[in-house]
């Protein structure tokens, strides 16, 4: 039936977005009681108070009465056209007795609290409030998505960030939408500006959207332990409760990994997510957020090896986590049926209840890398031995470090750590990092030295008194 792949592949290019649109929810709005002590906004009778030191931008879309009214030093009042106010002369019958009122600070929000922010696929869902489920981390503007201060609405956020800047891709404000660098960092300079975005980061524009059909990472896990920072997660009460990638908090829920293969399209795939499974009325209490994340891995369990991009699928139900591990259920029959069509080319369950599915496991993955790893160590120590009984002869070859790490050097006797040969591994760059596994450390072992910075082997093959070694 799929005999039109060009059609398909344009398609494909087309619907490639994996991007959100992340709306900030709070506001520096005058109409917002929230905003004010007294939990209201101030009337003709009430005298209205903005602390002198407190930066804040306010945003006033209608005319008010008031009494009375203190500015801060350095702030702005951003009036909507017609907005305004005006002094009553004594009391307004309408507002009673008037209190004193004041501005609350809101100097504290954060840029990475991921409270803050409700998701939509596109402007027009954000309006309507179909907002989307996903993990803490994504839950902030990644580096792809177009970020949304609403029209009619002023703010005020601290960027607080690990890095010295926040790239995205666009930042809407007060109705302006700015995707130009230049025009952006120009506007971060201007009065309003500085008093709506405060911090030692900046946030810029411009950067490109995802053009990964199979979906791009969010990029926010260098902000990790500050996102997670500002979370408190509730207590859950299952079987076995999950943590998901780039989640704070363990869920009670089913988390599908997917590995995919050329064909597979994120975007589509969340599509066919929803209409299949997500609009039947039983999943309708079901939250389900999909994206790509970059999972580290590790060869014998510690030592990094790099990362693998992979899609997890994190489905929660607020509940026990039933519900969620029989929609993960009918994802993965989908899976069995079509997979291969959708270009996924695993799926792995796991579940809150205690279900796991691994049709491959992980661990014969990793002994799979050791041993390819060692042979291919047995490979070069084999050809160096023969070289060095001159059985072979080595043409010159000017770049080949992976035999220079065997060549025998009179420092690699030194087991205490004054050279530093091998590989440089930033794991080890932690002191004591690894010092409380037993066994990997030991300085007498004849096989294989851990220091604090390096790590080397020390080959048998090469000790003086056991040179009759022979193939
Ligand atoms: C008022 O502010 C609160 C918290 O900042 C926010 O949740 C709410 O949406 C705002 N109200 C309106 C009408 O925008
Ligand atoms: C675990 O899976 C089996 C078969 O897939 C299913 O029958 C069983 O109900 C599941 N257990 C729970 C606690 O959901």
């Amino acid at each position: 039936m799929l005999n039109t792949p060009h059609a398909l592949l344009l398609v494909c290019l087309v619907g490639a977005t994996d991007a959100f649109y992340k709306q900030w929810i709070p506001d520096t709005n005058y109409e917002n009681k929230t905003n004010w002590d007294k939990g209201d906004v101030p009337c003709g009778s009430d005298r209205v108070q903005f602390s002198a030191q407190r930066k804040v931008s306010v945003f006033v879309e209608t005319t008010h009465a008031v009494q009375e009214m203190q500015l801060p030093v350095d702030g702005e009042l951003i009036l909507n056209s017609g907005a305004g106010f005006y002094v009553v002369s004594g009391q307004d019958p309408s507002c009673g007795a008037g209190v004193r009122t004041k501005f609350k600070d809101s100097d504290s929000l954060q840029w990475f609290d991921p409270a803050l922010w409700q998701a939509a696929a596109t402007l027009n869902d954000l309006q309507q409030g179909n907002f989307l489920f996903s993990v803490h981390e994504e839950s902030v503007p990644c580096q792809h998505d177009d970020v949304v201060f609403k029209a009619l609405s002023s703010f005020r956020v601290d960027t607080h960030s690990s890095q010295s800047t926040i790239p995205v891709k666009s930042v809407s404000v007060l109705g302006e939408t700015f995707d130009s660098r230049s025009e952006f960092s120009q506007y971060l300079s201007s009065r309003s500006g500085q008093l709506q975005f405060h911090g030692p980061s900046a946030v810029t524009v411009g950067n490109p959207s995802c053009g990964d059909p199979t979906g791009c990472d969010c990029g926010n896990s260098v902000n990790h332990q500050r996102i997670c920072g500002s979370v408190t997660c509730a207590s859950v009460s299952c079987k076995v409760p999950l943590l998901p990638m780039g989640h704070c908090c363990h869920v009670c829920g089913a988390i599908i990994t997917i590995s995919y293969a050329g064909g597979f399209n994120l975007q589509n795939y969340r599509g066919r997510i929803q209409s299949l499974f997500l609009t039947q009325p039983q999943y309708e209490s079901i939250q389900l957020g999909m994206s790509k994340v970059l999972k580290p891995q590790r060869v014998l369990g510690v030592i990094p090896f790099g990362t693998s991009p992979e899609i997890q699928v994190v489905i929660v139900d607020g509940e026990t986590g039933d519900l969620s591990e029989a929609l993960a259920q009918d994802i993965i029959k989908d899976v069995q049926s079509h997979g291969s069509k959708l270009g996924i080319t695993k799926a792995e369950l796991q579940a809150s209840t205690g279900n796991t599915s691994t049709p491959q496991s992980n661990a014969g993955m990793v002994v799979g890398v050791v041993f390819a790893v060692l042979l291919m160590i047995a490979l070069v120590v084999i050809l160096a031995v023969l070289i060095r009984k001159g059985m072979v002869q080595m043409p010159p070859m000017p770049s080949m470090p992976s035999l220079s790490f065997f060549r025998r050097n009179p420092n690699v006797g030194d087991h205490n750590g004054a050279a530093h040969r091998g590989f440089d591994n930033p794991m080890f760059d932690q002191p004591d990092a690894l010092s409380d596994i037993p066994g990997l450390y030991e300085s007498d072992s004849n096989t294989i030295a851990l220091t604090r910075t390096g790590v080397y082997f020390i080959n048998p093959v090469y000790d003086e008194n056991e040179s009759n070694f022979s193939v």
